[in-house]
């Protein structure tokens, strides 16, 4: 039997075989899938099964231009609201097909199968989705719920490894703001390991989403409780925006490593739990230097969507497991990442 997470009343996460889940989930109505040409090539029998629209890659695909060639050919395919919308891919799939499904013709039922660590643990858990507009991320999107996330770890073997290890630093985001046995077990084992060892690889991929969803369904639209999952993630989408060497995953370590060094700073976390984050990033090989000047990050920051007016909610590690919401005044940012 495949494991299974209810992330809300009218949407699951499924673990187990693609092949298997799929036809019992899929309705029985025309589907068309949303991919990448990657995806195409390393799973091409999983994409050819079903009519198809291939996307580009990168952060670049993830764009305004990406929605309008793909709501045209929808369009030509005379695709009408009885169709489902089947993302099969990473983070940047899901977030256009879970975007077009939302919006087509006012919004089609659609679901996703995450084929990338990141994609898995986060990505395509929780029902954000959205392109960048202008370099800033996430710009436009809307909040919509897949009807299923089916994660087969199977897909995962063929990622390159520099995507497996960006997908876990968001395994490490997730350990340091709500499981602490999660961050245990990643302090005893190591990047190769779990690219060997599927069953250890399902369980921290369950864990993590575990935390996901259940931070999700306790604040679906981010009012509250969903900023945790920001952790790291000002200061990512900062780098993200002045520099194309790091991908959102690499990004994302460089921001849980900086927000630890504040938090060391401003003693919201012991030095051994400071220490031992700091040992966990360095552990998974991931690069902390940043080529962008201070000041462009700190005006980046400055623009992120997150901002509230004058102030912007900074979440920072209190112990592993826990983190704290703060809310700091924009003029006072430079205090808190002192260290960029
Ligand atoms: N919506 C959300 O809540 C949320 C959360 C976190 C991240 N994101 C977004 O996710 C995006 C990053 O996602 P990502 O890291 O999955 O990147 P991605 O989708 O770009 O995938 C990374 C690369 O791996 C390739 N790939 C995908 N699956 C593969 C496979 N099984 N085998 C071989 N190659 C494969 C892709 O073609 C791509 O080149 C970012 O845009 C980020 O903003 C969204």
């Amino acid at each position: 039997m495949a494991k299974s997470i209810e992330v809300t009343s009218n949407s699951t996460i499924y673990m187990g075989s693609v092949e298997v889940l799929l036809p019992q989930l899929l309705p029985n109505r025309r589907t068309i899938v949303i991919s990448d040409s990657n995806i195409d090539r390393t799973h091409h029998n999983l994409i050819n099964s079903y009519e198809h629209i291939l996307i580009g890659q990168g952060e670049q695909a993830k764009s305004l231009t990406t929605l309008e060639e793909v709501y045209r050919r929808l369009i030509e395919m005379g695709a009408d609201r009885t169709t489902f919308i089947l993302g099969i891919g990473g983070g940047i799939v899901t977030d256009i097909a879970g975007f077009i499904a939302s919006t087509y013709m006012r919004g089609l039922e659609f679901g996703f199968v995450t084929t990338t660590l990141l994609g898995a643990v986060d990505a395509s858990v929780g029902g954000k989705n959205g392109v960048n507009v202008g370099g800033f991320k996430n710009m436009v999107g809307t909040f919509s719920q897949p009807k299923f996330v089916i994660c087969d770890v199977a897909l995962l073997h063929s990622l390159p490894e520099r995507e497996f290890r960006a997908g876990l630093a968001e395994v490490i985001k997730t350990a340091i703001l709500g499981d602490s046995e999660l961050f245990e077990i990643l302090e005893h084992t190591s990047c190769k390991e779990l690219r060997k060892n599927d069953n250890l690889l399902e369980e921290i991929i369950l864990r993590s989403m575990k935390v996901k969803a259940s931070v999700v369904a306790e604040d679906e639209r981010e009012g509250g409780r969903r900023r945790v999952l920001n952790l790291g993630h000002t200061l990512a989408h900062a780098i993200e925006k002045c520099s194309h060497d790091y991908s959102h995953g690499e990004a994302v370590a460089i921001g849980l490593h900086r927000i630890t060094l504040s938090a060391l700073e401003q003693k919201t976390i012991s030095e051994s739990e400071g220490k031992r984050i700091l040992s966990l990033i360095e552990k998974y090989g991931f690069k902390t230097a940043i080529s962008t000047e201070r000041k462009l990050l700190l005006r980046a920051i400055e623009g992120d969507k997150k901002r509230k007016g004058n102030s912007i909610h900074i979440i920072l590690p209190t112990h592993i497991g826990e983190v704290e919401d703060r809310e700091v005044r924009l003029s006072n940012i430079g205090d808190i990442f002192k260290t960029i």
